[in-house]
């Protein structure tokens, strides 16, 4: 069975591309298969993966590639890719001006991803609204939602769970919201604390415990490395690891 795990969030900046990899990553190290797809122009996956950007997400969607053309493999036994540049961007502009269906990214990645026997497909996504974006969302089983709690960010998760109801609600999705992600956690601060606490009371028992603010996650994309191969005993590499564990027993 292939589980599709999307990152969402509306706003840049709360972590969508640093919990991709390290959830995939994270997975790999657990025993697991698994494909890696960037869909945001910025083609930041590749930075902490010390892999050279390539337009994969374009060539897959809009130059009709084959899947295997545009799934590579990597260093990292296990763990394959699609990467992403800035003809992503491109990618976006096009899937929204045809009138694609909502099921258009799903058809070109999750098949094939089911016939290589990947247990995992995470899809990182950039923070815009759009059809690309709704698209990955349709394409996963669920999404996971990354939410900077160091500013009160409330309302960038509101939208993107309202974006998702509307997928759910008149597109046939099957899918639903695997949890909500707080990043950037500082205990001292009196933001992080009312923002959880404002986002406890609305989303309850969709909250995932905290990444707290970590610099060595900012070193990351530096060195090319995930938070496991940088430091596996940093609090930062056990608090991913905490999510592996969550979305191993996810569904
Ligand atoms: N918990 C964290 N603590 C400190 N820095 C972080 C944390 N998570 C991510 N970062 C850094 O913050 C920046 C934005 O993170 P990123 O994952 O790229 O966000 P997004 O994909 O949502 O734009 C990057 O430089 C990243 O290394
Ligand atoms: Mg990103």
């Amino acid at each position: 069975m292939t589980t599709t795990i999307t990152v969402a969030n509306q706003k840049g900046g709360v972590g969508k591309t640093t919990t991709a990899v390290n959830l995939a990553h994270g997975l790999v190290l657990k025993g697991k298969r698994v494909l890696l797809v960037d869909l945001d122009p910025q083609g930041q996956c590749a930075t902490i993966l010390g892999l050279k950007q390539e337009p994969g997400a374009f060539n897959l969607l809009i130059a009709d590639q084959n899947p295997d053309q545009v799934i590579r493999s990597t260093d990292r036994e296990n763990l394959y890719v699609v990467l992403g540049d800035k003809k992503t961007a491109t990618a976006q502009t096009v899937l929204g001006v045809q009138r694609t269906p909502i099921s258009f990214t799903h058809g070109k990645l999750i098949p094939a991803a089911k016939s290589d026997n990947l247990d995992y497909v995470i899809i990182d996504t950039s923070p815009s609204v759009g059809e690309l974006q709704e698209q990955a969302i349709w394409a996963a089983n669920g999404v996971l939602i990354p939410c900077a709690v160091d500013y009160l960010a409330t309302d960038g998760v509101f939208s993107i769970a309202a974006t998702i109801k509307r997928i759910h609600d008149e597109l046939d999705w099957q899918g639903s919201i695997t949890g909500i992600l707080p990043t950037f956690y500082d205990e001292v601060t009196r933001e992080s604390k009312a923002t959880l606490e404002d986002l406890d009371d609305r989303f309850g028992n969709l909250m995932l415990r905290p990444i707290h603010r970590a610099t060595i996650l900012r070193e990351c994309a530096v060195e090319g490395k995930t938070i496991f191969e940088l430091d596996a005993t940093s609090r930062a590499a056990q608090e991913y690891d905490q999510l592996v564990e969550f979305i191993l027993g996810w569904e």
